[in-house]
């Protein structure tokens, strides 16, 4: 379809957006979305400050909110601003993923673009242009090159969120040691402090809101701090030192983006950013097949084997060619080894310079293990482990992807175990610089592996990464990321993932996209033989109701023989999906997922909930009308409890279903329930 320019008119300058502008403001430009249903309102107060705010069907989601920008070495912008122009414009088509949860996107939006000029004697020019969807809006600075700014050296970004109403807000801490790794919060919008994004909003009237950023490129990740009442503010990663971001000649941010739906499904549903990010920059990515893997790991996480080389080593030939035949055995495509490369023997953590990642051990014989694997159908996933030694990690990308390459890698997994602040980057002066995860120069680090991977045709699955922010529909082969507490806390005592952990997880981190999160721990046991908060049915739940299309099979062989009705529905269940329907759900309580898989008629559904147990009915309008369905159900006992020797029961059975039927489900204390649908012929 392509797009299209319209006229601008000042229609319909709502009552709301008007009075939402305070006194001495006047508004300069609005516009709304195709739909009508979200509005932004921009106006200039006396001081010349500029301000935007957004309604949704009539009601104020943000009041007058500033914009602006502190600079190390210039006076700030925010004062004596003159609107010298405004242009609007519609958008609308629908792209295809090449993978992912949906198949078919629609990308349609209307277009404001405020330009904007300062009255002093710097005049500096800049333009805020708008992307107003049906669920949402976007917003992004844009400075044309110009004299006057020829090198923008940016301390702090003053963008304001200022929400129209107190609510309850999820979000995790921003700036503390552990990086992206906290739980979710659950505190009154009022009670923010310093928050990593996306923040998911429950307003006061209901309305739900994820507040993040779109299309993260050569700038700092955006975390966001409270400043007074329900006002948040911008408050970029830092780097190595000061300013934040560098910039030279023309430049723009990210987008700052707000997804607003009446429900928590409704935010989930919305596809706005992936929509503002660039289209597909690599081309034919089939090299790029979803599937399950599976790892010489969890024994590691757990303690039982090392990393590094001595009695304990896990990646030896002889560990490695038995899980190729577990992973042959329930057609699980690719296995993950960790510890196979020269540079983990001695304290690594935070410390990955000695990591050689063309230079196997002695006892992991890559070429005979990838020919192995090659006659089993399994393919091995490649492990960089950083250290936190970014800069050791680029000096060796080339033979380090060219060792996966010519072993037939599709994917490497990335690590940066280091502490916030203490990445790794030398310029070639000697001198080292301590770098944040989320700082300008890991963001532009992070791309240069994707990129780098991508000439070798490897996917990349970040760990201690920068969160996600849609790049993947730029760059397919960025095919998932950790970025959140994933399955590995529960392998240790004291660390464990609460039983609501998922059901925050849904609505607040996946937002950013996939996630290894690796699910599939049915022993439910970590180190120590300490139990995980989860029921046996649970872990099944998470195939479906966390997204990757890299999905691991995180238990051991030997855990797994112990339960083969329920590998059953590991092997069955796909990672590929045509369509994904949030049929319910609240967040931190409870959340139900249906997927349809791609390239086939059948569908799966997951459901996890909380530490208390419920009830939950839905339709099952979404089948295809007129077809039977062979549900194979997986569901906790009756008996079935997180916190008892009974985590393990579960009820496996069969039913007919059909779109016209009701479903009716209870789920046990830490619980879930996965459904396989299958349609008949
Ligand atoms: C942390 C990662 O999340 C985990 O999956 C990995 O095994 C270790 N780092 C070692 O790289
Ligand atoms: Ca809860």
């Amino acid at each position: 379809m392509g797009s299209k320019k319209i006229k601008y008119s000042v229609i319909a300058l709502g009552g709301a957006l008007l009075a939402a502008a305070s006194a001495n403001a006047r508004p300069v430009a609005q516009a709304s979305s195709p739909d009508g249903a979200v509005s932004v309102a921009v106006t200039i107060d006396g001081d010349g400050r500029a301000a935007y705010s957004v309604t949704r069907k009539g009601k104020p989601i943000l009041a007058p909110s500033r914009l602006g920008f502190l600079f190390t070495d210039a006076v700030k912008i925010d004062r004596r601003l003159n609107v010298t122009g405004q242009e609007v414009r519609d958008f609308d088509e629908t792209w295809t993923q090449p993978w992912g949860e949906w198949q078919s996107i629609r990308n349609r939006y209307r277009e404001l673009k405020v330009h904007l000029k300062e009255s002093t004697a710097l005049a500096r020019v800049f333009t805020v242009t708008f992307r107003l969807y049906e669920d949402g809006v976007g917003f992004r600075y844009e400075f044309p090159e110009q004299p006057q700014m020829a090198n923008s050296n940016i301390a702090e970004e003053l963008t304001e969120f200022a929400f129209a109403s107190d609510g309850i807000a999820w979000w995790k801490p921003a700036f503390l040691w552990n990086r992206e790794e906290y739980l979710y919060n659950k505190t009154p919008l009022s009670a923010v402090a310093n928050a990593d994004t996306p923040v998911t909003i429950k307003m006061a009237d209901g309305t739900h809101v994820a507040l993040h950023e779109a299309a993260l490129v050569d700038y700092s990740g955006m975390a966001v701090a409270r400043t007074e009442g329900n006002t948040l503010r911008a408050a970029l990663h830092p780097g190595a030192g000061e300013p934040k971001v560098q910039k030279k000649g023309a430049w723009s941010t990210p987008w700052r983006t707000l997804i607003i739906a009446d429900d928590p499904a409704g935010i989930y549903h919305s596809h706005l950013m992936l929509n503002l990010n660039e289209p597909n920059k690599l081309g034919d990515v089939s090299y790029i097949k979803p599937g399950k893997f599976a790892g010489v790991w969890w024994n590691m996480i757990k303690g039982e084997w090392s990393w590094a080389r001595g009695p304990k080593h896990g990646a030896t030939n002889a560990n490695v060619k038995r899980y190729i035949d577990f992973a042959s055995e329930n057609k699980i495509p690719h296995l993950l080894v960790e510890g196979w490369n020269v540079g983990w023997d001695g304290d690594w953590f935070g410390n990955g310079y000695d990591m050689d990642f063309a230079q196997p051990t002695e006892d992991f014989d890559a070429d005979m293990l990838v020919a192995y694997g090659k006659k089993k159908g399994v393919r091995l996933v490649g492990h960089h482990e950083t250290g936190g030694a970014a800069t050791h990690y680029e000096k060796q990308f080339d033979k380090a992807f060219k060792f996966a390459a010519d072993r037939d890698y599709m994917v490497v997994k990335t690590g940066y175990v280091t502490d916030a602040a203490q990445m790794e980057r030398q310029d070639g002066d000697g001198k080292t610089l301590r770098e944040w995860h989320q700082g300008q120069w890991m963001v532009n680090h992070q791309l240069r592996v994707i990129e780098k991977a991508a000439e070798y045709k490897i996917g990349i699955d970040s760990h201690e990464p920068v969160k996600g922010t849609g790049l993947h529909r730029t760059y397919p082969n960025w095919v998932a990321r950790e970025g959140m507490r994933g399955m590995e806390y529960n392998a240790w005592v004291g660390a464990k993932n609460p039983p609501e952990h998922e059901a925050n997880v849904v609505f607040t981190r996946m937002l950013e996209g996939p996630m290894d999160f690796t699910p599939g721990v049915l022993s439910l046991k970590g180190s120590e033989d300490s139990d995980i908060l989860s029921t046996i049915a649970k872990q099944l739940a998470l195939y479906v109701v966390i997204y990757s299309p890299v999905q691991m099979v995180a238990d051991t062989p030997e855990n797994y023989a112990k339960y083969p009705k329920e590998m059953k529905f590991i092997r069955d269940v796909p990672t590929d999906w045509q369509d994904t329907r949030v049929l319910n759900g609240e967040i931190g309580d409870f959340v139900t997922i249906a997927r349809k898989e791609r390239g086939g008629n059948n569908w799966y559904i997951g459901a996890v909930g909380d530490e208390e147990a419920r009830e939950i009915s839905f339709k099952l309008d979404f089948l295809t009308p007129g077809k039977s369905y062979k549900a194979e159900i997986y569901r906790d006992g009756d008996d079935a409890d997180y916190r008892t020797e009974k985590r393990h029961s579960i009820v496996i059975e069969s039913k007919t279903l059909s779109s016209t039927d009701d479903l009716n489900m209870r789920i046990a204390p830490g619980g879930g329930f996965a459904i396989r649908l299958v349609e008949s012929k």
